[in-house]
């Protein structure tokens, strides 16, 4: 009788950063340096002879040979993610959106389900964490109606792809990847193993079936997707939906897209019916805007392609403490650091006894230099208690001589602040040439903090 010899099982460890898999336990994984990633996993142990050799069919071709048809991209009736995704739902691609837990992207993907099941054709929302009835329920503050949307609570991924393969959706969603798992592997639902391999099958499964999937990805408290970095170059595109959960604005960021641009994002709101997209973000985040307080800027950012203006707010208070305190809300940690020290050191605004908070308005995050000027006005406003003029929009970096450095896109970041009706702007005198600038706007150019302090506080 052949000995049919049965799978050795062996453990492994596998990081959870960087997907790196190690024979031993240890304290940092050493691939990347990261600390307590690694995770026990048993596996089981593939005899080499049983290993198939992938791909005999294909042979190269040339490349002038290949059709590069523009692809026929599904339409996707919500603009703002829309645009985010390239310009629609590219057929047969695989989609991972990331997210903090109860930000939104249920509700976000629940409606583009609906939508594309009324608009474009039959769609699958597949989900590991809610029942029927919750997704009902939900589905019907969305306003479901009657679409072809059809539901599959389900968090096995072999009926997952039998449910695609024999319904030929236009569009799957799965609800999360965390909680699929594979069939004979040993490892529980969510470990890297799991998650990876599901991944590979729905990549699989999208291109051989022309259906795009969107997966649904949680994030960990580093606010990296949870799974090794793998998962990230599995899919194709990588959404990440951002925002703070006690604001109701919502930015959804394209971090890798094999179909489109990186750069652009989508604005969105959360509320009672699901999330609206926000046409006019720049309006929406000055809405609620104090016009003579001491301490508040409106800087000139880019999101992406996008210029967008929003209100950086700053205090400072005599601290208690022998260290001051510095508190940074969508602020740059970091940034906030060398303002202060430029501040002090270049024109004598000297914080070592002051406590500082530093807060962009609206729940929104900015990491961009060009915001610095705006930071550093902000501040010196609050300690010397006089208001901006509220009509004064600002761009610039600041540069630790005390300079301002020029910045990117000036042109639209200067007719977005005209658009809104901002009747001044403070920006770098280093910057090229401006073409064509606004004609309501006056364009106030500085060479360094002390200049910029001068013009936008008049002392
Ligand atoms: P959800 O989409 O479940 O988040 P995620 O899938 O990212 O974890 O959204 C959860 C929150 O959104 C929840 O606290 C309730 C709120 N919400 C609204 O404010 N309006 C709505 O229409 C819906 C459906 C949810
Ligand atoms: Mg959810």
């Amino acid at each position: 009788m052949p000995k049919t010899a049965a799978p050795k099982l062996k453990t492994q460890y596998v990081c959870t950063s960087c997907g790196s898999v190690h024979a031993r336990w240890s304290g940092k994984c050493p691939t990347c340096d990261e600390w307590n990633t690694l995770v026990e996993e048993v596996v089981e142990e593939q005899p080499a002879a049983g290993r198939r050799i992938l791909a005999l069919g294909t042979r190269p071709q040339k490349l002038a040979d290949v059709r590069a048809d523009a692809i026929q991209r599904l339409p996707l009736p919500i603009g703002e993610f829309s645009r985010v995704l390239g310009g629609g739902i590219v057929p047969g691609s695989l989609v991972l959106i990331g997210g903090d837990p109860g930000i939104g992207k249920s509700t976000l993907l629940l409606q583009s389900a609906v939508l594309v099941a009324r608009h474009v054709g039959p769609t699958l929302y597949v989900s590991g964490e809610e029942s029927a009835q919750q997704i009902k329920m939900r589905a019907e503050r969305l306003g479901v109606g009657d679409s072809e949307l059809y539901l599959l609570t389900e968090t096995n991924l072999d009926a997952v792809v039998s449910a695609i393969e024999t319904m030929k959706p236009k569009l799957c969603i799965v609800d999360s990847i965390q909680t699929m798992y594979v069939d004979g592997l040993q490892s529980s639902p969510g470990t890297v193993t799991q998650v990876r391999e599901s991944a590979q099958r729905l990549q699989a499964i999208a291109k051989a079936n022309n259906v795009a999937i969107f997966i649904v990805g949680h994030v960990t408290k580093e606010g990296n997707i949870a799974g090794p970095k793998v998962l990230e170059h599995i899919v194709d595109t990588v959404l990440q939906l951002e925002g703070d959960r006690f604001q109701s604005f919502r930015v959804l960021r394209s971090m890798k897209n094999r179909f489109g641009a990186t750069s652009e994002v989508g604005v969105f709101e959360m509320t009672g019916d699901g999330m609206r997209e926000v046409l006019n973000p720049s309006e929406a985040f000055l809405a609620e805007r104090m016009r003579h307080a001491p301490g508040s800027t409106v800087a000139v950012t880019m999101e992406g392609t996008r210029p967008l203006l929003v209100e950086v707010q700053a205090l400072t208070s005599a601290t208690q403490n022998p260290m001051p305190r510095r508190t940074a809300n969508g602020f740059d940690y970091n940034r906030l650091f060398l303002l202060i020290a430029v501040l002090g050191k270049r024109v004598g605004i000297r914080l070592y006894d002051q406590d500082v908070f530093v807060n962009v308005v609206g729940g929104l995050t900015i990491d961009e230099p060009a915001a610095d000027l705006a930071g550093a006005i902000a501040i010196a406003s609050a300690y010397r208690n006089v208001p901006a003029s509220p009509d004064l929009a600002v761009v610039g970096e600041v540069g630790l001589s005390g300079e301002i450095r020029s910045v990117g896109q000036l042109n639209q970041r200067l007719n977005e602040a005209a658009r809104l009706g901002f009747a001044r702007c403070i920006l770098p005198k280093t910057a090229r040439q401006v073409e064509r600038p606004p004609e309501t706007l006056q364009l106030l150019p500085v060479r360094s903090l002390g200049e910029a302090l001068d013009v936008a506080l008049g002392q």
